[in-house]
Parts: structure tokens; sequence; C-alpha cells
């Protein structure tokens, strides 16, 4: 009688906690060294900034989605428009640096663009590499980082929400 084998997923899900801790030591680090860099009350987040940002997750949602959801994956169609929305995701996350609307400085918002900017490189290696299961799965939580931050940005007093509602 041989003895049970370990559940297999035990080292894939110890290595997720692990590189889950990571990036958020990674974020706190990378917004304490910001926040040291700048910004500040005094800081004016520039209006081309928010610009930017509108213009690159307005098409970015939709775009995404289609992605996601389509049935037919790795076909040219896939490939160009995923271009596209990593580029979207990529400039969206560096331009909200300078943005800094709500506290003056980096805030916890900015963990999503960290977070995007560590996943995004690793979602497109996974697809190389033809880890297409884990390419799958990070730009999943890549997608749900935009839509999460977009609920963020609707919140009541915020630029968006008073833009609309207010
Ligand atoms: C549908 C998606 C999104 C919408 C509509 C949106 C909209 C906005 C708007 C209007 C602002 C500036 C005004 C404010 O702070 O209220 C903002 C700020 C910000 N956004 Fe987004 N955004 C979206 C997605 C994202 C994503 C995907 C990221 C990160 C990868 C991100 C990161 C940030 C950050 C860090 C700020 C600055 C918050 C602060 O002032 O501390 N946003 N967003």
């Amino acid at each position: 009688m041989t003895a049970p084998a370990p559940p297999p997923f035990r080292a894939a899900h110890l290595r997720r906690i692990g590189l889950f801790m990571l990036l958020i030591a990674g974020a706190i680090a990378g917004a304490a060294l910001l926040r040291s860099s700048g910004g500040g009350p005094a800081y004016q987040t520039p209006p081309l900034a928010i610009w930017v940002h509108l213009a690159t997750v307005v098409p970015a949602v939709p775009l995404g989605a289609w992605l996601l959801w389509r049935q037919r994956k790795g076909d040219i169609a896939h490939r160009i428009g995923g271009r596209v929305w990593a580029l979207l995701m990529l400039v969206t996350a560096i331009d909200s640096f300078w943005i800094r609307t709500m506290t003056g400085g980096i805030g916890p918002i900015h963990i999503f663009s960290v977070l995007t900017l560590v996943q995004l490189p690793r979602a497109i290696w996974f697809a190389r590499t033809r880890q297409i299961d884990r390419h799958l799965k990070t730009m999943r939580g890549v997608f749900f980082g935009l839509i999460a931050a977009g609920f963020f940005a609707m919140a009541p007093g915020r630029t968006l929400w008073t833009f609309l509602f207010g």
C-alpha cells in the first residue's frame, strides 16, 4: 500500500503566496520611494495626466473584455488586440504616477499601478513560453485590476464622480 501523494497544487500555491507577498512588499517600498521623491501638499496633478489616463482606460475596458471573453485565442486578432491592450495598460499605469489628486503623494490606488507593471510583463512572458493557463489567469488579474481601479475612480468625491454626478 503506497502513501497518498501530496496534493500537486501545494508547491504552486506556496509560490503564489510568496510572489504575492513580494509584490505587496515591492509596492510598499516603491510607494515609500516615490513619496519621498516629490509630491506633497504643494503637488498639482497636471490635467494632461488625467486626460491621458482617461484616453487609455476608456478603450482598455471593452478591448480587454473582448480579448478575455472571445472564444478564439492566439489568432492574429488576439495578438494584435493583446499588444494594443498591453500598451494601453502600460501607459495607464505609468501615467498614474503623475496623478496624485487624493493625497498629493502616492496613494493606495497606486498599488494597482505597481501590480500592473509587475503582472503585465509576466503575462506576456507566459504567452511567449506557451504557459497559456498562467497567461490567461494573469491577464484576468490585470483586467480585474482595471475594473477595480475604475470602480474606485467612481467613488463619491473623486474627480470622475464630481464630473459625472456633481
Ligand atoms: C475604467 C478604469 C479607470 C478609470 C475610469 C480611471 C479614472 C481615474 C481618474 C478620473 C483619476 C483622477 C482623479 C481622481 O483621483 O479621482 C484616476 C486616478 C488614478 N488612477 Fe485611475 N482609472 C481607471 C483605471 C486605473 C488603473 C487600471 C490604474 C492602475 C493601473 C489606475 C490608477 C490610478 C491612480 C494610481 C490614480 C491616482 C489616485 C490618487 O490620486 O491617489 N486607474 N483614475
